[in-house]
């Protein structure tokens, strides 16, 4: 009987969403604490799922990790971090044999591969195995603790556990916000902002040639920190204010600033370093351009990469598609665009 129950292998299945910061998350403190709050919103179609199976067999903790079917190493690191930083709350995590199996729901190597839904889901998976053995009750799930655990995965993972809006870091503009976890917003938020469309331009795909965990490093001595603080701060109290009151002019005037903000940390980082190719500056310039010719909402922003996420809402989509197909289309490796938008179940 002993040895059957050590043998027991235990299942659960689990997927997150990606997620796009509007304000964006660019330096680190302490454990995966941010240096300033961050905005995102969570989206639909762009999800990672993953299977966790657990054995109680081995002394010590051996772990196999697929990603789409095959070994990658690469992730082991930030797999063993998190392992580590969950051990206290999941003791389990001590011993036995865990195999991950993760796949993505959008394109392989597509370069938005996002180490926040696959942390997100992950996270998700361990906890249900965790609350398995201890026989917790698995309703009584805790969306802080959820995301409390996916920080220390990955930072914005943490914005990938709840749907539609979500801040996360302090901020005096949000009682309740903290560096710990992220918390819904979405009661604050005008419905426009509710219904937004977020087209991805893959303009190039693959590997990135600076990480960013290796660029939140390079914030530690950047000579604009303490400026790009106060920046991240304003924009955010700005944000906020843009969301409650449905003003999309000034949503898209902090949206790009932040985005071009963002690049321009990368470029002016010791040393300084470039993610944005020559497409995705055609296409900020295509996108302004139209948006200045035919008045209609629409904005851009990028994360740490140069594929563009157009965003719009569902409103004036019918107007947006031709001009994607037509013209931003062209500009994408392999023609690829990834429709997706905010979720918010
Ligand atoms: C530019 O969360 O990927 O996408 O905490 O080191 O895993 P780690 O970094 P990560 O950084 C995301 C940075 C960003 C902006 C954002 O999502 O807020």
């Amino acid at each position: 009987m002993a040895l059957m129950e050590r043998q027991k292998v235990v299942l659960a299945k689990a997927d997150a969403p990606s997620n796009i910061a509007i304000v964006k998350y660019w330096g680190k403190q302490a454990i995966q604490e941010p240096v300033n709050p961050s905005i995102s919103f969570t989206l639909s179609r762009a999800r990672t799922e993953t299977k966790v199976s657990y054995t109680a067999v081995r002394k010590e903790l051996k772990i196999d990790f697929l990603f789409e079917g095959k070994r990658k190493k690469a992730f082991i690191p930030k797999l063993e971090k998190l392992i580590q930083a969950l051990l206290p709350r999941m003791p389990f995590l001590q011993s036995g044999e865990l195999f991950i199996e993760s796949s993505n729901t959008f394109p392989h190597s597509s370069g938005i591969a996002s180490s926040a839904s696959a942390m997100a889901a992950l996270v998700k998976g361990l906890y249900s195995i965790h609350q398995q053995l201890s026989q917790d009750d698995d309703s009584k799930m805790d969306a802080q603790k959820i995301s409390a655990m996916a920080r220390l995965g990955s930072g914005s993972a943490c914005r990938s556990t709840l749907p539609g809006w979500v801040l996360w870091g302090e901020t005096a503009e949000y009682a309740s916000s903290s560096n710990l976890y992220g918390c819904s917003i979405n009661e604050l938020v005008h419905p426009l902002f509710l219904q937004l469309q977020d087209s991805i331009l893959l303009i190039r795909s693959g590997a990135k040639s600076v990480s960013s965990s290796a660029g939140h490093a390079l914030m530690k001595d950047h000579p604009y920190r303490q400026g790009r603080i106060q920046q991240a701060n304003k924009h955010t109290a700005e944000l906020l204010r843009a969301l409650k009151m449905g003003d999309f002019t000034a949503f898209a005037g902090i949206c790009e600033a932040e985005a071009l903000s963002l690049h321009g940390l990368m470029m002016s980082s010791s040393p300084p370093y470039t993610l944005m190719a020559p497409e995705s500056l055609a296409a900020i310039e295509t996108i302004r351009s139209f948006r200045l010719q035919h008045n209609i909402p629409l904005t851009f922003t990028l994360d740490a990469g140069p594929n563009i996420h157009l965003i719009y809402p569902n409103e004036v989509k019918q107007e947006v598609l031709p001009f994607i197909e037509d013209c931003l289309k062209p500009l994408c490796e392999n023609k690829t665009v990834i429709y997706d938008e905010l979720s918010i179940q």
